[in-house]
């Protein structure tokens, strides 16, 4: 089947020097689905096709002496330059246009984020790697993002994180379940607990209330298992969830439980 697409399809540049790391993104998954059905158009340029020597250096020795290179900043600006197809690397912070350095110094990546850019309609994703970019480099970007509090390597497998989840927030790339799902992250509750066939499973049975067709019922019963879930394993979220009074004191209650089984097991 194919669609027709009227705009034309959302950007994703990324500049790395392990261009190789990218190879599966539209081959596989999600990448692969929203570049089939025209949404996507993901392109991965090797920061060393920019280097002038004949080694193809792309790092150097920093400044002012201390451990590790840098990356130099003349092969990253010119591979920024190409995919902006501009004269200069100068870019505005733009709605369209996002120059986003994957760095652990940068904002910690959330759905919020993530739907920010997708909002967007070009995101070019700048990997560092060794000690980091020059800073002349960081000047340029609009947006400095980490995932997460915890060293990595290199920016490469931060920018296939938010590849995917700028992806398949594009519309059309998925279908009512994702944005449902979407919904329900964003009320601060972690979602309820999901059985498919066999009914028993190594002796495990599913809930009786999933097969008693009362829809009713299931509603409240999920409701409660998510607040149930938030409570027990991320309470840090309950805080901005919007609950009745009800649930309220279902949730404060579960807190209180939980604490107190922790304090049996401590
Ligand atoms: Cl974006 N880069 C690196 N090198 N480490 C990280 C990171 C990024 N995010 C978390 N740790």
């Amino acid at each position: 089947m194919t669609t027709e697409v009227t705009t034309s399809p959302y950007r994703i540049d990324i500049l790395t020097i392990f261009p190789g790391y990218f190879s599966e993104f539209v081959r596989e998954g999600i990448g692969r689905i929203a570049a089939e059905k025209g949404l996507l158009r993901f392109a991965v340029t090797d920061i060393r096709d920019f280097t002038d020597d004949a080694h193809r250096t792309v790092d150097d020795y920093p400044f002012g002496g201390g451990p590790g290179m840098v990356m130099k900043p003349e092969p990253v600006c010119r591979a920024i330059q190409k995919v902006l197809e501009a004269d200069s690397v100068e870019v505005r912070r733009s709605p369209e246009t996002r120059l986003v350095i994957l760095t652990p110094r940068g904002k910690v990546f959330d759905q919020a984020l993530a739907r920010e850019l997708a909002g967007a309609q070009h995101l070019v994703l700048v990997c560092g790697h060794y000690e980091g970019l020059d800073e002349r480099v960081h000047e340029l970007a609009t947006d400095e993002v980490s995932i997460g509090d915890y060293v990595l390597s290199g920016g490469e497998p931060a920018a296939a994180v938010v590849s995917d989840a700028v992806t398949r927030l594009l519309p059309g790339v998925l279908g009512d379940a994702a944005s449902l799902t979407e919904e329900s992250f964003e009320d601060g509750l972690l979602e309820y607990p999901q059985y498919t066939r066999p009914q028993i499973f190594d002796s495990h049975a599913v809930p009786d209330v999933l097969l008693s067709g009362n829809h009713g019922k299931i509603s409240r019963w999920r409701r409660d298992e998510r607040i149930a879930a938030t409570a027990r394993r991320r309470p840090d979220l309950l805080a901005r969830a919007s609950l009745t009074k009800d649930e309220t004191q279902l949730a404060e209650r579960l807190l209180q439980e939980y604490k107190n089984e922790k304090e049996r097991q401590d």
